[in-house]
């Protein structure tokens, strides 16, 4: 089965009363609509991900998206004056193989992979399935202020996204829209005109959609639930030694020390980086340098350590770890590197494009014993704790 999802962010967010369009709106230091980005690309179920927003938004959303997600899924296009007449404009760009649509409104970003997982798998065996949760409020029908029905609360269901059909039925739904000029307020609405059945799936109270003001302190509030369970703790650790040689430099947390001598090695030998960078690859299981950057590619010939680094942070980033701290230490009999640690710091946290106060670099020498008290070359070990989220 081909599944296509279409994120709705080509609102303006008139009701949220904002200079800004709502889906910019920042839970946990990500805005909604990177965070549903986020939640449909780390289902896994997707083939292709339609991210439908408005032309002079586009370049920031892409921007976003290239810094925090793989996005190797994702097709942009353009919205439209009206929500139903943006998923239009969607459905044009859906790939042909695709069997299945999830449509999504960028506004309910504390959706989960467990709603979408559950949508999507009642689409694949019975058509649709679409979000809801049951009315708590009695709910009735009125004319000019004065009530006319009140309406069996039982039977009534609040719906919500995803909403997910087969292609054909929603493509079918969209046209016969367009044909008679009805305009709904979901998807699911132009569905049923067709006389198809919808089925509904069990949403949740979370799922809400960014709408007013109200909406954004109660967001806080689940933003910062979602993070306590997700929050997956990894620590790592990394370890490297080189030899000293004579015409290199001595390269350090990206400062060129004086030095007679520097570290022999493929890049610019900078032992303290590249112990930093196995603990975040190790802590994150994404291999090491030495399969992220081969010993025998020409490219890393005696590049920055430091930029090396900075490549690790943006795919520590796309695969949603943020680094809580990272600790290091340079074991080397001589020179003295202590009055250099502070733009060290500030270098490997400028890279990673992390607080200085989470990074540390610390000095010791082995008291002349073995290799290293000899002053035959210098080693480096770091340990680091990521958070995934
Ligand atoms: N949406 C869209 N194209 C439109 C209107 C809405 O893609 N022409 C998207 C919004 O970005 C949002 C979702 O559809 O993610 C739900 O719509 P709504 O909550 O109405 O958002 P806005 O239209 O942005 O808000 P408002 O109605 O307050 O202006
Ligand atoms: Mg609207």
């Amino acid at each position: 089965m081909n599944v296509c999802a279409v994120i709705l962010a080509a609102g303006s967010g008139k009701r949220m009363e904002l200079d800004t369009n709502k889906v910019f709106i920042k839970f946990d230091d990500q805005s909604a609509v990177v965070r549903c980005l986020k939640t449909f690309e780390g289902t896994g179920l997707f083939s292709s991900i339609v991210v439908v927003c408005r032309p002079e938004e586009r370049e920031i959303i892409r921007r976003k998206a290239a810094r925090y997600l793989k996005g190797n899924t994702f097709i942009f296009c353009d919205g439209g004056a009206e929500r139903q007449y943006s998923v239009e404009n969607a459905l044009e760009y859906v790939p042909e193989e695709a069997d299945i649509i999830a449509v999504h409104d960028a506004a309910r970003c504390f959706v989960t992979h467990k709603i979408i997982k559950d949508c999507v798998s009642s689409a694949i065996r019975f058509g649709s399935g679409v979000a809801g949760i049951g009315a708590t409020d009695t709910i009735k029908r009125t004319q000019n202020g004065v009530v006319t029905e009140t309406l069996k609360r039982d039977e009534l269901i609040c719906v919500q996204t995803p909403q997910v059909f087969r292609v054909d039925v929603l493509k079918k739904a969209y046209k016969k829209a367009v044909e008679d000029g009805f305009l709904g307020t979901d998807d699911a609405s132009l569905v049923e005109r067709l006389g198809e059945t919808v089925h509904i799936v069990s949403g949740s109270v979370d799922n809400i959609k960014l709408t007013t003001q109200a909406d954004v302190a109660e967001g806080e509030k689940i933003a910062e639930e979602q993070a306590k369970k997700a929050s997956d703790i990894r620590i790592g650790n990394g370890f490297d030694m080189h030899a000293f040689a004579q015409d290199r430099k001595l390269i350090l947390g990206g400062v060129d020390i004086p030095s007679e001598f520097g570290l022999d090695g493929h890049s610019d030998a900078d032992v303290l980086v590249h112990a930093i960078m196995d603990a975040l690859l190790g802590a994150s299981r994404l291999g090491d340098i030495g399969k992220l950057f081969p010993p025998d590619d020409m490219r890393f010939k005696d590049i920055s350590s430091i930029k090396l680094l900075k490549e690790v942070g943006d795919l520590l980033r796309k695969y949603g770890y943020k680094i809580v701290n990272i600790d290091s230490t340079v074991i080397m009999q001589a020179p003295k590197i202590s009055s250099y640690s502070v733009k060290m710091i500030k270098n490997i946290a400028q890279a990673l494009d992390m607080d200085e106060i989470y990074v540390n670099v610390k000095a010791t020498t082995t008291e002349y014993l073995g290799a290293l008290g000899r002053g035959e070359g210098a080693a480096a070990q770091a340990v680091c704790i990521l958070q995934k989220r």
